[in-house]
């Protein structure tokens, strides 16, 4: 019989692990990792190159909800996908703005590589509100010049680690104040507390708290299964969402043992799993960062976005782990009071927004999530 541990773990792992490398088995359009193996190679459009880059940026769900179309010979629009959103847990878009700031950033880190400065003009269009819609997020003039970015050399290294970290290892004070001198952006505050300050043992609770009622929220909970994919045939074909394997799945899967109507039913195992997951993860948390903005719209969340980039490009320098954990940040109303609570945890002014929270630690190597590779993002 499969541990029960064993299995919560590896349900908790969203794993590249089982792909073959190099998708021997696969054909070369559907390799969920082929993006990140040198992208942009032998590109000579610099745009090309940059969003090859871009494409690998951080974003919840993985969602990759960026649509771009090439303007002239050094323009770049960048617009949401709409068919991208998350109703459920990020009801006025405002993680998925943040996975477009993301982009941004690293668009902007590899136009440096090659020499050009990307000229960023967000929302030339008009902010859009209550939700994003289809006008531009961004307009990116590509000129001459820009600065190389030591954090070039990271952006393929990056993941986010939703593994459990090292509990015998800390963070020590020293490594978290590098991790957090980000270069300053205006309005933004970063922040974290280290394993044994009050704050990071409320943050563990709360982040544990936040993923349970998230999970007994059927419609937030169907929300993520419906974006599971199960197994590599379902990784390959979609190449986003939450992606699911380890040896043996297939298995399970044909005895029934692991379906998406399991996952949603109270008093399987397949529930209980899910609905403990978190746990091991925020208990081996050796620290919490967070970064909060000053105001709430959504030159903020574009803001907090290229900030998040770089937290975890800098965290990836450090060999520092980092994973999200943005359940009790979310905006629906079973999880009002658990987001009240984590802005009171981290002294949060009323009038501000607390835009990410992330467990850190030290954790193994973790292959690199799933991405549908950049003629997905061409708008014709
Ligand atoms: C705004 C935002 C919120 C996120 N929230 C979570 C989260 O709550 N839980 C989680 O496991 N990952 C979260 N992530 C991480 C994404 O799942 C991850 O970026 C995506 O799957 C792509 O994987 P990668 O970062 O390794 O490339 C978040 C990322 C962003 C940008």
């Amino acid at each position: 019989m499969t541990d029960r541990r064993t299995i919560l773990q590896l349900l908790a792992v969203s794993s590249l692990a089982a792909v073959p490398a190099v998708g021997a088995t696969l054909k070369p359009s559907n390799d969920p990792a082929a993006a990140w193996r040198n992208p942009g190679a032998g590109q000579k459009d610099p745009r090309l190159f940059s969003l090859a880059h871009a494409i690998l940026a951080p974003n919840p769900h993985n969602r990759q909800p960026w649509l771009v179309s090439l303007e002239g010979d050094d323009t770049i629009i960048l617009y949401f996908d709409t068919t991208r959103r998350l109703p459920a847990t990020d009801p006025y878009d405002r993680q998925l703005a943040i996975g477009c700031g993301a982009f941004l950033e690293i668009l902007s880190i590899a136009a440096a590589e090659v020499g050009y400065d990307a000229q960023i003009s967000l929302f030339p269009l008009g902010e859009p509100q209550p939700v994003l819609n289809d006008t531009p997020i961004a307009r990116v003039r590509f000129m001459k010049g820009g600065a190389k970015d030591p954090f070039f050399s990271f952006i393929t290294l990056r993941r986010s680690n939703k593994e459990a970290y090292n509990a015998g290892k800390p963070v020590s004070a020293q490594t978290l104040e590098n991790l957090l001198r980000v270069e300053t952006m205006e309005g933004l505050t970063f922040s974290g507390a280290l394993s044994g300050n009050p704050q990071c043992e409320s943050l563990r609770q709360l982040s544990i708290q936040a993923y349970r009622r998230e999970f007994e929220t059927p419609v937030a909970l169907k929300e993520s299964i419906d974006l599971m994919r199960i197994g590599k045939a379902e990784i390959a074909k979609h190449r986003d969402g939450i992606d699911l394997d380890f040896p043996g799945i297939g298995a399970m899967q044909a005895m029934g043992m692991i379906t998406r109507e399991k996952m949603m039913t109270p008093g399987t195992t397949a529930y209980q799993q899910g609905l403990e997951q978190y746990d091991p993860l925020a208990k081996s948390a050796a620290a919490y960062v967070w970064i909060i903005s000053d105001s709430k719209d959504r030159y903020a969340e574009l803001a907090a976005g290229r900030a998040y980039a770089r937290l975890n490009l800098r965290a990836t320098s450090l060999g520092i782990a980092m994973h999200p954990m943005s359940q009790a940040l979310q905006e629906y109303a079973e999880m009002a009071t658990i987001k009240a609570e984590a802005e009171r945890v981290v002294g949060m002014a009323p009038d501000k927004c607390l835009q990410m929270l992330a467990r850190i630690g030290y954790g193994g190597k973790v292959p690199p999530s799933p991405r549908r590779g950049l003629t997905e993002h061409l708008r014709t």
